[in-house]
């Protein structure tokens, strides 16, 4: 149907893809020196990693039960909530948040080379509903002015208002990440077909946000709303119905919920529980996330996808080398630390 057949990288998208390595691993280094502890490029301050199930509805109707969404199981998950600013800043600072959620127990081979037996199957979401630049070789222009200090990256975004525009109104301020609303912002196959991905909390309670310079208050609020009560959030996905209004690359343009509305495909619920302790953040700061990680049929689409399976490979290893740590993909809701 509406799936592109050309899912190849242009020889630009490739020079973008091995800049966005040197420059990245090089930033990382600048920001982290040795000796010390390497945190991630992007997303390095988490605010909790958390115990989770993702329940997936039974009895989907035909067209829903594609790949994982067949099965009606319920699957464990641990969910990586985090800030992206690199180096890392105050919850207090605008900025756009990252829900990484890691399924456990997913049968069959995962698309990502080298991790095909792995039963984790991961979707990667941020608190915003469009990406800043269109693709790949537009990102890597702008990370090249990111890098080349504060002037450059200012005359960069004066040139290219739609990612000023796009950067302003991703970066905000929020009362509790377990009330904020995810998105893939990226499209994936849903078997013959084009989706993007969204979670949105079941409740639409907003707690009010934090007095200024409360660094941790993101942590601190979710510590005591998870002390208190379960919460949930709904799993959903967003057709492509018109491939000019729904471009797969162009990452700059949001998917309209007039022209497309969401479709629920299951809950997630985040139990009571305590995630505060010193192990927990170890194995949080231990995983790697990748939205290759997936089944063929949810395969990721488009140029700033198809970056992402090399630059989180290579980066992920990277600091895992330079933290002299092992890559590890959890099996259960224990912490298994080497
Ligand atoms: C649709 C666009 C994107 C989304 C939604 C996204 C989201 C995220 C999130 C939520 C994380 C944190 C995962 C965790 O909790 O460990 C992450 C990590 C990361 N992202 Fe992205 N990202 C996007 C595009 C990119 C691009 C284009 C690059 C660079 C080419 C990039 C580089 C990274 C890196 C290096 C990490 C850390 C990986 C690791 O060390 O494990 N991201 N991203």
């Amino acid at each position: 149907m509406n799936v592109p057949k050309a899912e190849e990288n242009t020889p630009a998208q490739e020079r973008a893809i091995q800049k966005l390595i040197s420059m990245l691993s090089e930033k990382m280094l600048k920001e982290n020196p040795r000796p010390g502890h390497m945190k991630r490029d992007a997303h390095p301050k988490m605010i909790a990693l958390l115990r989770a199930e993702f329940i997936i509805v039974e009895n989907l109707p035909e067209e829903l039960r594609i790949g994982l969404f067949a099965s009606g199981k319920t699957h464990p998950a641990w969910i990586r909530f985090s800030n992206q600013l690199a180096p890392p800043g105050g919850d207090d600072v605008k900025d756009i948040r990252g829900m990484a959620i890691k399924l456990l127990k997913v049968e069959g081979k995962k698309v990502l080379e080298g991790q095909e037996d792995c039963q984790t199957h991961d979707f990667i979401t941020i608190s915003t509903d469009a990406f800043v630049t269109k693709d790949i070789v537009q990102f890597a222009d702008m990370i090249s002015a990111l890098v080349a200090g504060k002037v450059r990256l200012i005359f960069y975004l004066v040139c290219h208002p739609k990612n000023l525009w796009n950067l302003l109104r991703a970066n905000k301020r929020f009362g509790s990440l377990l009330e904020a609303r995810f998105f893939s912002v990226s499209p994936y196959r849903f078997g013959e077909r084009v989706v993007k991905y969204a979670v949105k909390p079941q409740s639409n309670f907003q707690t009010p946000i934090a007095p200024k310079s409360t660094q941790n208050y993101l942590s601190s609020i979710m510590e005591r709303q998870l002390s208190e009560r379960d919460y949930y959030f709904d799993f959903m996905i967003q057709f492509q119905t018109d491939p000019a209004k729904m471009p797969v690359e162009d990452l700059s343009k949001r998917w309209k919920e007039e022209d497309s509305p969401f479709i629920k495909l299951a809950t997630i619920k985040i139990p009571q529980q305590k995630f505060t302790s010193e192990p927990q953040k170890a194995f949080g700061d231990q995983l790697s996330f990748s939205p290759w990680h997936c089944l063929p049929e949810h395969t990721p689409l488009g140029s700033v996808n198809r970056a992402r399976k090399v630059v989180y490979h290579i980066l992920s290893q990277f600091r895992h080398r330079e933290n002299n740590l092992p890559v590890i993909e959890p099996t259960t809701l224990e912490i298994n630390l080497p």
